[in-house]
């Protein structure tokens, strides 16, 4: 049976990545320093799939824990989700978010060079598009113009791993980049729920809903689209998950290469198509107001998803109802 290290497993996308792994018949080696996770997320994901997962507790910062791993486990390939996401935040803290999202990988890439273990599946993000030239947005699409830290640090480690199969095109990288997953396992024990004040659009929606923040600031509404207000694609976090077991398949049959993919679902929703959502799923009223744009916030990202669908046999099936039915779920049994 294959054993994966999935670094940051205990995370919102880590998680739920665990669950599809483990019902593929992989074996899971978790490594997570808990900066922005629980350890009882694991014990949530055994729950769900009855399954254990091996954990090792620390920062890939750490060499020494990477060759503990790599030592006592026989890894046959590396899903990295080990990094900070906050855009705001990663404004405030540079140094922190280059740091922790990009020389934590030059080690990894180095101890996997020493084991031999040349197989990775790299969590990215469609940040690094910046302001998008076109949509919907296709993998060839520009990159660049990023406008905070967080996707100035995924898009290095884009040109890290790239520069690296230059190097030696034994490796076998698979680089995703993550529309707007938003959403929770149907069982509504894991889920996105981040610490302190929502940054993101659904887990600030689900805080309202739940009574615990006022109402929903809405940043702009004269934004040049269909209502004036910011329009992403949102995809199920189990849809994304999902894409990682197909990616992680893709690589063990071709055992080499450098593949891009867009994980998006194709469709742009505003704003305020998500209250509309999430009111009319869950019979709930969202409460908001029209607020100043936020800085740094683009008009339109969504994304073409052709090129996962034809190589990777990947589409996103769930709905925007399903989205919000288990975002809501998640929510009331994480009171
Ligand atoms: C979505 C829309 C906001 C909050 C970022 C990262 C991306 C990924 C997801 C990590 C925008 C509007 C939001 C609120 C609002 N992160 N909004 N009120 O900025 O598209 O993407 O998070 O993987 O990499 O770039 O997501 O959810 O913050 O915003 O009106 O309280 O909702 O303006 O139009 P974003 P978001």
């Amino acid at each position: 049976m294959q054993k994966i290290l999935v670094t940051g497993g205990a995370g919102y996308i880590g998680t739920h990545t665990c669950v599809e792994l483990q019902n593929a018949g992989y074996d899971i080696v978790v490594l997570d320093n808990f900066s922005n996770s629980k350890p009882d997320a694991l014990e949530n994901v055994k729950k769900i799939t009855g399954k254990e997962i091996k954990l090792y507790e620390g920062n890939m910062i750490d060499r020494n824990i990477l060759e503990k791993i790599f030592t006592e486990n026989e890894i046959s390939a590396v899903i990295d989700f080990a990094a900070y996401k906050a855009v705001g935040e990663s404004v405030q803290k540079p140094v922190e978010y280059y740091t922790n999202n990009v020389s934590t990988v030059l080690v990894l890439l180095d101890e996997m060079k020493k084991h031999n273990v040349k197989t990775l599946v790299f969590s990215s993000s469609a940040t690094v598009y910046g302001d998008p030239e076109f949509v919907p947005i296709t993998e060839d699409s520009k990159v660049g113009g990023t406008t905070n830290p967080y996707g100035t640090s995924k898009l290095m480690v884009e040109n890290i791993l790239q520069d690296l199969y230059k190097s030696d095109n034994e490796w076998n990288i698979a680089i995703l980049r993550y529309f707007n997953p938003i959403g929770a396992h149907e069982s509504g024990l894991i889920g996105e729920s981040p610490n302190g004040i929502p940054a993101n659009l659904m887990p600030y929606i689900q805080k309202v809903a739940a009574g615990k923040l006022e109402q929903l600031s809405v940043f702009g509404d004269d934004y040049d689209t269909k209502d004036g207000t910011g329009v992403r694609d949102y995809i199920h976090v189990v849809d994304l998950a999902k894409g990682h077991v197909k990616a992680l398949e893709k690589l063990n049959k071709d055992g080499k290469g450098m593949h891009i993919y867009n994980l998006g679902t194709g469709t742009g929703y505003s704003v305020l198509d998500m209250v509309k959502a999430f009111e009319k799923a869950n019979n709930i009223t969202i409460p908001y107001k029209i607020a100043p744009r936020r800085p740094g916030d683009i008009a339109q990202c969504y994304a073409d998803p052709k090129k996962a669908k034809e190589e990777l046999g990947f589409v996103a099936t769930k709905t925007l109802e399903d989205m919000c039915k288990d975002a809501w779920n998640f929510e009331k049994n994480n009171k």
